[in-house]
Parts: structure tokens; C-alpha cells; sequence
């Protein structure tokens, strides 16, 4: 495995000649992510993803130009230096160090990955050799780089983060822990100014190398801990992937965070609020501890700082021991041996026991400057699927969250209000049976929810197209069911209140 690592100088035209010449080449080839899932077929190219190499191997037997670059970027294969010549501009791949002479065959210094920008962009992720998919422990053979700085490409947490941060055009943006800098490239794309920062010098290095090779605004790069780096700098949009996983000690940078149990994510999410502008969104994915005696949503809203509102999902909640078992095996600690992956195991569940930690939850933080008195704070469980990008469902939460807030019963009930697009009605009970047990009302998009309402509430969103105030339909359905109108205007403001914040119902204006 190299240490040395390419150069991409943006400053410098003939380095920037170079890069864009490598570019070119990789376009031309198709190696692009449509062109490598053709190239590979979907069980190689999944099996890649679970760093499974063997099925890659056996798709790019041939010597096309796509089958070289595979080989070389992904695979860590040599090749012949004319079939590379054939492809690459091997020159100027040696001079930036992309490539290594090795006799009469070169290899890659890095991976590259190619990866699909959310607009069908061609981009390509730069990582450490073998890291381009999977954790340290799909990394096979040693040497070269201590293995606690390896800097990883793209895995499930980074494109769910990539997913939910908001792309409203904003003006500076940062990008804490950058790591490879996929989110640093995302946040180019609909940001003036991005700064990036790591731990790990390494990362930098690598994160300029992404955006350079995309085609990319270079970002500020700064080295450090959390904020440090940059002071007391603010900005629009803040977003971490961060090291967040709870473990015995740190053994690997780019996912321990050296502060025992869950404090690197409590220190972020309340640093956060002295680093964002006025109405800045705050993004990260984190784990937090579930501990004995505790609610962990509890444990959550105290970490909310003051002057945010904050919208905080648990997407998975795992026993001590899947999570442990699933580290370790990231680690590539169940090659160690029985004895030593034993120990490891041991010393993980002693660290939990400490904590009193009996499980582990996953999940998004997003936090939003509004500097409210009474911040709408929302920690909720949603373990089903969700449609991504949520980005546009997370800047409509709290548009809503803004309205309710604003609008007491008296107005709610004068207000108009529209049911979202592709929500659609369910009815449950036992076949036959005249009247359903409950109706359920589902979301298509976004986050795909559901909620169960009784008839007034299904009858009330089926009639929402925005045209009658909330208080005349309520009149409606009180004559048609045979209620008491004043009665049914006065329990039903919760439940309007409920489907808009779960976005079942949009407020609009009068006569829109
Ligand atoms: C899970 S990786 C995320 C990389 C990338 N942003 C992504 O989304 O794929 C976490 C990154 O945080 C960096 N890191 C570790 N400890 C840090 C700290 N205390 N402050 C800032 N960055 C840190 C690691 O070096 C690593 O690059």
C-alpha cells in the first residue's frame, strides 16, 4: 500500500491541465457509475459494495479500457504499462503520482471510485487503497499506511447524510470531518464558499483530490479537532458524517472518536449553535447511548442548544452486542484471531457495562438556528423506509414547525390548508366487516408516514384542497355526522396540528 499520495494543485494551470486531461480520460473510458455497474452487472457491483472483490475480478478479465481502470482504481491490480498508456495519460499520471511505476507495469497510489452526482453528474470519490467500498476490514494485505489514518470512500452513512442535507443555495457551508469529501462536493454544488475540515491531514489531502479530479470549486481545507479549526467562523450550513461510533478506546480516526461514549456527538451537536448564521441548518448523522434508567429521547433534547430548533430521527436502535459484533468485524478484527477478537469483544461489552449502556441508537440530527424563545424540539423513532433525497422534506419540517408555533387554535381553524401530494387512504378491519377498525392515512414520498386518524380526521384531509377554512369544513362534517359544531371545533385543533407537522396537511394561503 502507497503512503505517498497524489498531487492536485488548483492553483497551479499545468497541474490543473493534468487533472483535467486524467478527467477526460476517465470519461472517455465510461468509467463512470453507469458505466461500471454495465461493465460489472448488478451482483458484482453489489458484491463490490460488501468489499467483495472476486466477482469484480472475474467481470474484467478483458484488457478494454473500462476493464483497466477497473482493475487499476478499484481492484488494486497492476497493469502493463502500455495497455495503461492505451487508456490514461500515463505521464502525467506519474509526474501527479496517480500512478506508480512498478517495472514494466504501473499501479494506483489511491482508489477512485466513480460516483453519480445528484444530477446524474459524473464525480469520482478518492480514497485509500482497497477503502473505496467497506470499512478498515475489508482491506487486505498491510504495509504503507498505519491503518488508524486510512481514509475511507463512500459508505451507506455518507450518501444517507449526502440525502438529507438541505441544497437550498447558501453562502458558506462547512464540512467537519471531511474524510474522502463527498459532502464537501455535494456542498460545492449549492454553496459560494465550502470549508473542510479533518482530523487527519491525510483526509484533507484526499478530500482536495475528489474535488479536483469532479471538477470541483476547491474547498478551505483546515486541520484539527471539531471546531476548532476554524475558530470562531460561522456558517449556513454545517455538516458531519462525524467518527460516531462508541467503542473501547480509538483505534481507527475515521470512525472513533477518542471522547468516551457518545460525548464527540454531544459536543457537536451543542458547539454547533455558536458556528451557524442566523436560520443555518446544522446536519449530522450521530449514535447516542440508550442508558440504563434513561429515556433516550430524554438524553437527546438535552443536548439541544439554546436558540435551535431541532428535528432528531432514530433510524435503528442496536443491542450492545449486534453493535459491538458489527465494529469489530468493520475493524477486521474477527481476522485477529479467536483470541484476540475474544478480547476485543470482552473489552467492548466491559465498556458498555461501565456506561451502563444496554443498546445503541442511530440516527440524523438536524438542528436549525432560529434563536426561538420556545424552540420546537422534535426527537421522534422512524425505522421504515424513506424515499431519499429528504433534503426539501427536512426545509419544509420546519417551515412548519415555524407555523404552528405562529398560529394559535382561533387561526389554525381560520386557516386553509391542502393535503400533500401522494398521501393516499387505507381502511383496516376484518374482511366484510361494514365499517373499518381504523383508517390509516400513508404517504407516498418524503418520509413515507403513517398515521392512523378516525373518521372526522380522514374526512377533514380528504376535503383539504384549500379552498374552505379548516373551521367551515369542521361545520360541514359536524352537520353531516350530527355533532355539536362548537364541540368538534373545539377537540379536533390537535389533530389538524399533528398532520401538519408529520406533513400529511400543508398550510397555504387563502384562496392559492
Ligand atoms: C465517518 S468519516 C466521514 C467521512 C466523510 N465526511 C463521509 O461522509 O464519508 C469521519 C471523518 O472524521 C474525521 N475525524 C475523526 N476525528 C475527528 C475530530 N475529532 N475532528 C474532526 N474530524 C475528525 C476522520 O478522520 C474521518 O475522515
Amino acid at each position: 500500500m502507497s503512503t505517498h499520495l497524489p498531487t492536485a494543485d488548483a492553483q497551479d494551470p499545468e497541474s490543473s491541465a493534468r487533472t483535467d486531461r486524467l478527467r477526460e480520460a476517465l470519461l472517455a473510458a465510461a468509467f463512470t457509475a453507469d458505466g461500471l455497474l454495465e461493465l460489472l452487472g448488478a451482483p458484482a457491483y453489489a458484491a463490490l459494495a460488501r468489499s467483495e472483490t472476486v466477482p469484480a475480478l472475474r467481470a474484467t478479465r478483458g484488457d478494454g479500457p473500462l476493464e483497466t481502470l477497473v482493475r487499476l482504481f478499484l481492484l488494486q491490480r497492476p497493469v502493463p504499462q502500455a495497455r495503461a498508456r492505451a487508456v490514461l495519460p500515463v505521464d502525467d499520471c506519474l509526474t501527479d503520482g496517480w500512478l506508480v511505476q512498478d517495472g514494466d507495469e504501473v499501479r494506483a497510489s489511491v482508489d477512485v471510485r466513480p460516483y453519480s452526482g445528484p444530477e446524474g453528474q459524473d464525480w469520482w470519490i478518492v480514497s485509500d487503497l482497497g477503502c473505496a467500498v467497506g470499512g478498515a476490514g475489508g482491506i487486505q494485505g498491510g504495509g504503507g499506511v498505519d491503518r488508524s489514518q486510512l481514509v475511507l470512500g463512500v459508505g451507506g452513512a455518507s450518501t444517507t447524510l449526502a440525502g438529507i442535507t438541505t441544497r437550498t443555495p447558501v453562502g458558506k457551508a462547512l464540512d467537519l470531518g471531511t474524510g474522502s469529501g463527498i459532502q464537501a462536493l455535494h456542498a460545492a454544488q449549492h454553496a459560494t464558499q465550502v470549508t473542510a475540515t479533518d482530523l487527519n491531514p491525510r483526509a484533507l489531502r484526499i478530500a482536495a483530490l475528489t474535488l479536483a479530479l469532479s471538477g470541483a470549486r476547491p474547498a478551505e481545507l483546515r486541520e484539527g479537532s471539531l471546531f476548532e479549526p476554524v475558530g470562531e467562523g460561522t456558517y449556513d450550513l454545517i455538516v458531519s458524517n462525524p467518527p460516531f461510533v462508541i467503542s473501547p478506546g480509538a483505534r481507527l480516526t475515521y470512525r472513533d472518536g477518542g471522547m468516551g461514549g457518545d460525548d464527540l456527538c454531544r459536543t457537536l451537536v451543542q458547539q454547533a449553535a455558536a458556528h451557524l448564521n442566523d436560520g443555518g441548518y446544522c446536519q449530522l448523522l450521530a449514535n447516542w447511548q440508550h442508558v440504563e434508567g434513561e429515556e433516550w429521547q430524554d438524553r437527546l433534547r438535552s443536548w439541544v442548544p439554546r436558540g435551535c430548533d431541532a428535528w432528531i430521527v432514530q433510524r435503528e436502535v442496536q443491542d450492545v452486542t449486534q453493535y459491538a459484533e458489527l465494529w469489530l468485524r468493520d475493524g477486521g478484527d474477527h481476522r485477529a484471531g479467536p483470541e484476540a477478537y475474544a478480547a476485543r469483544y470482552d473489552a467492548w461489552l466491559d465498556e458498555f457495562a461501565a456506561r451502563r449502556t444496554r443498546a445503541v441508537g442511530f440516527g440524523w440530527i438536524t438542528l436549525r438556528k432560529s434563536g426561538a424563545d420556545d424552540p420546537s424540539v422534535t426527537v421522534e423513532e422512524w425505522p421504515h423506509p424513506v424515499e431519499q433525497p429528504l433534503g426539501e422534506t427536512v426545509v419544509r419540517h420546519f417551515e412548519r414547525q415555524d407555523y404552528l408555533r405562529r398560529t394559535d387554535d382561533a387561526a389554525l381553524l381560520a386557516g386553509h390548508f391542502r393535503l400533500a401530494g401522494e398521501v393516499v387512504q387505507e381502511q383496516v378491519g376484518l374482511p366484510g366487516a361494514e365499517d373499518p377498525e381504523h383508517v390509516v392515512l400513508r404517504q407516498n414520498r418524503g418520509m413515507r408516514r403513517a398515521t392512523k386518524v378516525d373518521t372526522v380526521g380522514a374526512g377533514f384531509a380528504g376535503v383539504c384542497d384549500g379552498s374552505l377554512p379548516a373551521g367551515r369544513i369542521l361545520d360541514a362534517i359536524a352537520q353531516l355526522v350530527g355533532e355539536d359544531p362548537v364541540l368538534l371545533r373545539d377537540r379536533t385543533p390537535d389533530a389538524i396540528r399533528m398532520l401538519v407537522e408529520q406533513g400529511f396537511l400543508e398550510p397555504v394561503a387563502a384562496g392559492a
